[in-house]
């Protein structure tokens, strides 16, 4: 549960925890990291997935870069599906691999949204969202930058088939081995698009009143939850990012909402992206957050050992997510133990390429 007891002075980042039956062996979590490796076409994930996952297996859980629930939610080249049977054995290897160096790993579902382009979608379609407000920014697509275009609102009839593209991916996750699932509802993708007023201005049952807002987020999870014991299932949001030019008039006191609407399913945790990716700046209390919900917390973004510890020993987090620190160290877990140096993160592979900046960070000796 979010608030610690009197144990909590005796609690570190090496210390286990669990979710549901699942044993985490710490709290040292590998943050979903998009890395435009899967093999194309098919957006399948292939073997130097598989060993970049199972290099990274000591985290107290792996979760996987966004991977789109259908062909119409992706939003950038090369990254991996879950909605067809090759991608379904592509993860299935993954996830042995990770199994057999004895990790844990969590599918994030992802749908784009606003945040892609035609010449990325099925039949050249135009991207949708919730209204139609097209983002400051240049999709990435196959011949490279290109200004983004303006989004179709969904129809409210519509509602039910993103949903049930949610349903299908999250079915296809347990057919492929995953040991649960993150909703990623973060970082201006389509589930962040309905929460804001920035980019949600409809005046259906999906717009309006935080109520409304929260509703497609409300119902993928039903979705989910069909599949899924709610313990195994993590949702991620990122009050205070302004990537992908989201925007929202009151960030505290929607995702307070967010976070209380999220509680009373016994879902595993709110993973929690703190302050702006793009500035770094961070201007919320986030225990406003922690404090409405009923499940563990991970926090993230900008996260180090000593601020890891400090977050999980002060109470304000039962788990920290780590994202270019765990891209660069595979061994990261060992290395923290032993305040070891560190490698230092190449963004000039972060996206794309083959296995350099990729598999072949090196381990401790
Ligand atoms: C990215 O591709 O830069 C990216 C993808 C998913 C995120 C954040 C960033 O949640």
């Amino acid at each position: 549960m979010s608030s610690n007891t009197e144990e909590s002075t005796s609690i570190d980042l090496f210390s286990p925890i669990a979710l549901g039956d699942l044993k985490l062996p710490n709290r040292i979590i590998m943050a979903p990291l998009t890395r435009n490796r899967a093999a194309m076409p098919g957006n399948v994930p292939q073997p130097m997935n598989a060993t970049y996952y199972a290099q990274r297996a000591g985290a107290g859980l792996i979760i996987t870069e966004a991977s789109q629930v259908s062909p119409e939610g992706i939003g950038y080249p090369a990254t991996p599906g879950m909605h067809s049977e090759e991608q379904v054995q592509g993860w299935l290897a993954v996830n042995d691999a990770v199994h057999a160096k004895g990790g844990r790993i969590f599918m994030q579902l992802w749908y784009c949204g606003r945040i892609s382009h035609p010449d990325l979608l099925p039949d050249s379609q135009q991207p949708v969202s919730a209204s139609a407000i097209r983002p400051e920014g240049d999709a990435v697509t196959y011949e490279g930058l290109k200004p983004f275009v303006e989004p179709r609102a969904l129809h409210t009839d519509e509602m039910p088939v993103i949903v049930d593209q949610y349903r299908q991916a999250a079915r296809c996750a347990r057919e492929a081995g995953f040991d649960g699932v993150e909703v990623h509802s973060a970082n201006g993708y389509l589930l962040d698009q309905f929460l804001r007023d920035g980019t949600n201005q409809r005046d259906d049952s999906y717009g309006g009143s935080l109520e409304n807002r929260t509703r497609l987020l409300r119902e993928v999870l039903s979705a989910v939850l069909e599949t899924w014991n709610p313990a195994r299932v993590g949702v991620r949001i990122s009050p205070e990012n302004s990537f992908n030019d989201i925007r929202d008039s009151d960030p505290p006191a929607t995702f307070r909402f967010v976070s209380r609407a999220l509680s009373g399913m016994g879902l595993g945790y709110l993973h929690v992206v703190e302050g702006d990716m793009m500035t770094g700046e961070r201007g919320m209390d986030y225990r406003q957050i922690r404090d409405q919900f009923d499940g563990y917390y991970m926090a993230n973004c900008g996260y180090d050992k000593a601020r890891g510890q400090a977050a999980i020993s002060g109470g304000d987090a039962d788990m920290v997510s780590f994202g270019k620190l765990y891209l660069a160290n595979p061994d990261l877990v060992q290395r923290f133990k032993t305040d070891a140096d560190l490698n230092t993160p190449d963004p000039d592979t972060f996206y794309g390429g083959d296995e350099k900046g990729y598999t072949d960070y090196p381990t401790l000796a």
